[in-house]
C-alpha cells in the first residue's frame, strides 16, 4: 500500500509498503526521518509515534493496552489520532493513507 509520510516541516515522502509489514518498518526502511523505531517494534520506546489519517483512524484496530500506555509517554503531544506506527499492520485497505510525524522525532 502506498502511504504518504509528512514530516513536521512539511517534507512529504510516499512509501510503498508491502502487506503485513508495519508502518514503522516501511518508514525506517525508506529512511523517513520522523520515525525512529528504537525498540525495533516491540511497543516499548514510542519513538515511532505518528498521527494517522483522520479518515482512517476509526477503521484501524484499536491500540492494545501496552500501546495505550506508551502513547501516554510520547515526546510530542498525544492527539486523538496518535498511534505507534510499529503497531499498525499495512494492508491494501491503508492504500493512500497519510501519516503525519511529530516534531520531537525529527
Ligand atoms: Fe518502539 Fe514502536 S518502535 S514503540
Amino acid at each position: 500500500a502506498k502511504v504518504t509520510f509528512i514530516e513536521h516541516d512539511g517534507l512529504e515522502q510516499v512509501v510503498d509498503i508491502p502487506t503485513g509489514w508495519t508502518l514503522m518498518q516501511g518508514a525506517v526502511q525508506s529512511g523517513v526521518a520522523g520515525i525512529e523505531g528504537e525498540c525495533g517494534g516491540s511497543c516499548a520506546c514510542a519513538t515511532c509515534h505518528c498521527y494517522v489519517d483522520e479518515a482512517l483512524v476509526d477503521s484501524l484496530p484499536p491500540p492494545s493496552e501496552t500501546e495505550e500506555e506508551m502513547l501516554d509517554c510520547t515526546a510530542s503531544e498525544r492527539r486523538s489520532n496518535s498511534r505507534l506506527s510499529c503497531q499498525i499492520r499495512v494492508s491494501d485497505a491503508l492504500d493512500g493513507m497519510v501519516v503525519r510525524l511529530p516534531e520531537a522525532q525529527s
